[in-house]
């Protein structure tokens, strides 16, 4: 699977043990930084180039770490078509699979292991959506368009 990495200042030393994981595994990484975690920057701008690339196709999965990971999830979600979620463990990691369809994975790298966050990652991947919740993602995708009431 393609899949895109990001990360802030506070994300990029766990986002770069993740990368290696997923090469590990089989998995295309495409990483659009950052890399130092002595320079602060702004997770918009990591979060922006991730979502778009799942928006469009270019990527099949988005993984974004920053502190928490709500910022990234915040930006992210801005992006039509992106269903970005913060997940702790492994339950809300394969929840936002089968339940919400997520195409975007945040995490926070000030609160998660990163023992845990491969598991996460792992569970994501392995769980597939369960279409009973597709209407709900018809709404989501209807709350876009402005066309919900
Ligand atoms: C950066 O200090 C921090 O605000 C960021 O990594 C993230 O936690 C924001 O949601």
């Amino acid at each position: 699977m393609r899949i895109g990495l990001g990360a802030d200042h506070a994300g990029c030393a766990l986002k770069a043990l993740l990368a290696a994981h997923l090469a590990a595994t089989g998995h295309e990484v495409v990483d659009f930084g950052t890399s130092d975690p002595a320079i602060s920057v702004d997770y918009p701008d990591y979060a922006g180039q991730v979502a778009k690339g799942v928006a469009s196709g270019a990527l099949k999965l988005g993984l974004l770490v920053c502190g928490t990971g709500i910022g990234m999830s915040i930006a992210a979600n801005k992006v039509v078509g992106v269903r970005a979620a913060v997940v702790h463990d492994v339950t809300t990691a394969r929840l936002a699979r089968q339940h919400n369809d997520a195409n975007v994975l945040c995490m926070g790298a000030r609160l998660l292991a990163s023992t845990v966050a491969m598991e996460c990652i792992d569970a994501f991947l392995v769980e597939s959506f369960d279409p009973r919740h597709q209407r709900r993602l018809d709404k989501i995708a209807a709350l876009e368009k402005g066309s919900a009431s």
